[in-house]
């Protein structure tokens, strides 16, 4: 399998949700510097990843690829040595198929010479997206892209550099049925460290209701692949919209608690330099962070769940699990689960720490959250207290 360089989930910023293609410079190191500023970096928002339209339309005279001029006027391995000069991490989009989804230059036929590219300008994380692969004569579409990714993942072993691997091969088969995306994740987390699956999370100019709808959707997915993941190869349900405008509160703390319960990559895509402080605070919650980020590497399950709830439950290393109280429904209810169906052991009370208003309390064996809001998670930390 690809080296493991990722024994926690990846954490960072990405442009495109928010600024789609336009992208450049000031707009990756502003961001960069909001990342320091509000101390998200120190809570683990380190790989900055510049995604689609970064490049010239054309290849160079050597073949080799270059950034478009105007939005990255200094060149890529500059804006690397000004991330690292950050304590960041450089993370750039590339495509396995001939042109990127933006019809930018694809990597099909220049894998070699684009990883040890990538590595002289010191990228740490790459994103290969799947648009525009072409049919392969006698292959399946399946053992084309399988073909091609491997190409990838084998030249960015061989570039000389540890470089984080982000495969979106699932993405491009998520309705081909069950049992080939099951195959495609399988070979995808041999040759990277992450992979998309789901759809694309909802852009910055659509409706609230269509980023909500967006969310809960990768959230459902996702949750169904927690058989495919193993520690150090990690589900990626796409971008946190924290800060975005159009979602609530709510909104943002469930994404946030229900990927942090998935293991999910903890990838903002954002204007950072407008953040409120409400979404700061989701995007910053140590401890919300810490079940993402915790060292045993499980993603959590559904333990339950009805029409307009799910409850989920994720083994911390500690021993402690993490439970989280999801009501997708549209009026505000309480949500419960006994301590045995979340997996824990049987004991005389329970510790319950509430992740996100810091209260702390007792239970016996119910675990009740009251009244959650619509589109509301209550999260807790649930400590067996003998
Ligand atoms: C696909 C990916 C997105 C983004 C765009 C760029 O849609 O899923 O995350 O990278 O391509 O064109």
């Amino acid at each position: 399998p690809y080296p493991n360089l990722a024994p926690t989930p990846p954490m960072g910023w990405n442009n495109w949700s928010y600024y789609t293609c336009h992208v450049d410079e000031k707009v990756v190191l502003d961001n960069a510097r909001a990342l320091v500023r509000s101390g998200l970096a120190q809570r683990g928002y380190r790989t900055v990843t510049v995604d689609d339209c970064w490049m010239a339309k054309q290849r160079g005279p050597k073949g080799e690829l270059l950034p478009d001029p105007v939005k990255f006027p200094h060149g890529m391995a500059y804006l690397g040595q000004q991330l690292h000069a950050m304590g960041l991490k450089f993370g750039i989009y590339e495509d396995v198929g001939t042109l990127t989804c933006e019809k930018y230059p694809g990597s099909l036929g220049h894998f070699t010479e684009d990883a040890k590219l990538f590595a002289s300008w010191q990228v740490d994380y790459v994103k290969a997206d799947g648009c525009n692969v072409p049919t392969t004569p006698g292959h399946s579409k399946e053992e084309t892209y399988r073909d091609l990714y491997g190409q990838m993942s084998r030249a960015l072993r061989a570039g000389g550099r540890p470089i984080t691997f982000s495969v979106s091969a699932p993405a491009y088969f998520q309705f081909d049925g069950d049992g080939v995306w099951h195959r495609v994740i399988g070979w995808s987390s041999q040759l990277g460290n992450l992979w998309r699956g789901g759809r694309d999370v909802a852009l910055q100019q659509s409706t609230p209701a269509a980023k909500w709808a967006s969310i809960v959707y990768n959230f459902h997915y996702n949750a169904n692949l927690a058989d495919l993941q193993r520690p150090g190869r990690w589900n990626d349900p796409d971008f946190l919209l924290a800060g975005d405008s159009g979602l609530g509160r709510d909104e943002m703390q469930s994404q946030m608690s229900l990927w942090a319960m998935m293991a999910a990559p903890l990838i903002s895509s954002t204007d950072l330099g407008k953040l409120s402080p409400e979404a700061l605070a989701v995007l910053g919650n140590a401890h919300v962070i810490a079940v993402d980020q915790d060292p045993l590497g499980v993603q959590g399950r559904i333990v339950a769940q009805d029409d307009h709830s799910a409850v989920l439950a994720k083994p911390l290393q500690n021993g402690d699990r993490a439970v989280a109280l999801f009501n997708s429904g549209d009026t505000p209810r309480t949500l419960s689960v006994t301590a045995g169906a979340a997996g824990l052991p049987e004991a005389s009370s329970y510790r319950l720490h509430d992740l996100v208003t810091g209260h702390r309390r007792h239970s016996d064996g119910d675990i009740v959250a009251r009244d959650v809001p619509a589109h509301g998670t209550v999260l807790y930390r649930v400590t067996p207290a003998d």
